[in-house]
């Protein structure tokens, strides 16, 4: 199989990528992605030179590239978006152009070239916030953030394509993802380094939000199970169903580190910030997935990997990093 993995340069893509390249030996993989601030080849270091993967260097709103690579795979799996909803509050331009019109140059291509499976990586953001209960595949959208309208707008498009062009698309949706190589402005790899470094973490409001944590290779399973077994035309929701308030999860990584609560710093509440976010993942378990990486263990080989791995993201906490987190800061006073 030839595959188009598009943002294979971020957090969930590099995994993604790094997890089809071991287990199936046949498979070539072409990665599409413009290297924004959050792609970074030190990423693929370790696959970079595999025969069966190539590195393309991208927009995925780029017409000509896109269709120089679709004429040639069979199927496309879209992980690149702008995905951090602070960023998307702060400037929304790029989530519209790269999560909405990226979207529709690649359907318009795997239109064009009758590709074989079109797999649109989506967020469980996109149902909204809810205090209780769980969301399905059916219910409605009701996004709250430019990020999570943006993903909204690219899943209707790409089950427009269905119905209306017959294209062969599947759409996954899943909570936070964590693990290594996610860049340092999310939650966990934020906390993690800033406590490496000595400085305090910013918890937004009273730290009450909740959030269903799932492993980045439980993800990548549920992908390559959607990839192989998922039914053309449906939606797959993915969580671990292991949930937990920030503060709750701030006061175990300061644990981990052998830090106490003074190292916490409550900051401006973000605006429209959703309260929780839940998935009924019925559908995905009948089809044979269930997560397989405790939390309590998995947390643990994280933090152990940002303490490891400080190569890794010391470069990337400088520069423009840094120009957006006192950005971040000037929002919270
Ligand atoms: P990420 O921000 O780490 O990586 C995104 C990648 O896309 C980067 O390599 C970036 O360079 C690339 N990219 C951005 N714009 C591009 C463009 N116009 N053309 C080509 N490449 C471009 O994101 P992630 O956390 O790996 O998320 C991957 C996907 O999974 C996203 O679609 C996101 O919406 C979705 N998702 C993420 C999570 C999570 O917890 N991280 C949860 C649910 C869904
Ligand atoms: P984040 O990792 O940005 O993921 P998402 O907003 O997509 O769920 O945030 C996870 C939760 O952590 C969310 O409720 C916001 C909160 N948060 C903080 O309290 N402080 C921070 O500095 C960040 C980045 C997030």
């Amino acid at each position: 199989m030839k595959l188009l993995i598009t943002g294979g340069a971020g957090f969930i893509g590099s995994n993604f990528i790094r997890y089809l390249l071991k287990k199936y030996k046949n498979y070539k993989i072409f990665n599409l992605d413009k290297l924004t601030y959050c792609g970074n080849l030190d990423n693929l270091i370790d696959v970079e030179k595999n025969p069966r993967y190539k590195f393309f260097k991208g927009d995925i709103a780029d017409k000509k590239i896109v269709e120089k690579l679709v004429k040639n795979v069979d199927v496309i799996i879209n992980f690149a978006a702008e995905s951090h909803v602070d960023r998307s509050i702060l400037e929304p331009d790029s989530f519209i152009k790269t999560d909405i019109f990226g979207t529709f140059t690649l359907l318009e291509a795997a239109k064009k070239f009758k590709i074989k499976k079109f797999i649109q990586i989506s967020t469980d953001e996109v149902y909204g916030s809810r205090k209780i209960g769980y969301f399905k595949e059916t219910d409605p959208l009701n996004p709250s953030s430019p990020y999570s309208a943006s993903k909204a707008g690219a899943d209707l498009l790409t089950l427009a394509y269905f119905k209306t062009y017959n294209l062969p698309v599947l759409i996954t949706r899943s909570t936070n993802n964590y693990g290594p190589y996610q860049y340092p402005e999310k939650i966990i790899p934020l906390f993690i380094t800033n406590l490496l470094e000595g400085k305090k973490v910013p918890l937004y409001g009273r730290g009450l939000n909740k959030r269903d944590w799932l492993y980045v290779l439980d993800n990548c399973r549920a992908i390559d199970l959607i990839l192989h077994k998922g039914k053309i035309g449906e939606i797959y929701n993915i969580a671990s169903g292991y949930e937990l308030t920030n503060l709750e999860l701030t006061k175990i990584i300061l644990k981990e580190l052998n830090k106490d609560e003074s190292w916490i710093e409550f900051v401006k509440d973000r605006p429209g910030h959703d309260f929780r976010y839940a998935l009924d993942c019925s559908k995905i378990k009948k089809l044979g997935w269930r997560p397989i990486y405790q939390f309590k263990k998995a947390i643990k080989e994280t933090i152990d990997w940002y303490k490891k791995n400080q190569w890794w993201w010391k470069k990337l906490k400088s520069g423009k990093f840094l120009e957006y987190y006192k950005r971040q800061y000037e929002k919270k006073e």
